[in-house]
């Protein structure tokens, strides 16, 4: 698949088969995630990788939107860490850590699976909660839901013109 493709037809996943993707495939989507550009190269992102049933249902119970976690092969927490002053002073880190989200559906589906965003920060409830839940020091920007599609939802064309200026 072609990134033009990938792009037009990535498709938030919701169902999911019963499937465990193997841990090759996890440190791509790592991978693909730590790829994504960030401001001055601070690349501010940690990852915190669900795997175990316990740490998937946790998550699920914590978020309102992403019960799908529980049928999910993985969910991957993106987070930002924002010790170092210039990411702390630049507070690009929700864009970094955006970029690198939307690297890792992407190579998701280039590898097969479905995905699913779900959101965290700003949210200051929901970001509370899974530190709590997960003893994080970093900030949860994202819950990135992973796995095996059931549903294949088709691809929708966007394109809306009355969002463009041209100068
Ligand atoms: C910042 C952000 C937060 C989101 N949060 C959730 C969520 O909590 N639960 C969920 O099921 N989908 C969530 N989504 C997915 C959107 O609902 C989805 O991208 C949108 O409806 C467009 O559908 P598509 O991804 O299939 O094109 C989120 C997406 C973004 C970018």
């Amino acid at each position: 698949m072609n990134v033009s493709d990938a792009i037009r037809n990535r498709r938030s996943i919701r169902k999911y088969i019963d499937y465990k993707i193997p841990d090759e495939d996890i440190y791509k989507i790592l991978e693909a995630g730590m790829m994504a550009p960030s401001a001055k190269n601070t690349r501010p992102w940690e990852f915190v990788v669900l795997k175990s049933d316990n740490a998937k249902n946790k998550a699920a119970q914590i978020h309102p939107f992403a019960k799908h976690l529980k049928e999910a092969s993985i969910g991957i927490l993106v987070c930002a860490n924002i010790e170092n002053e210039l990411v702390r002073q630049m507070g690009y880190y929700p864009q970094d850590c955006g970029a690198a989200i939307q690297n890792m559906l992407l190579e998701s589906l280039e590898l097969g699976y479905g995905s699913c965003w779900c959101g965290l920060y700003p949210l200051e409830e929901r970001v509370k909660d899974f530190k709590k839940e997960f003893s994080l020091e970093t900030i949860p920007v994202a819950l990135v839901v992973i796995g095996k599609a059931e549903d294949k939802p088709s691809a929708r064309g966007y394109f809306e013109e009355s969002k463009v200026k041209y100068l």
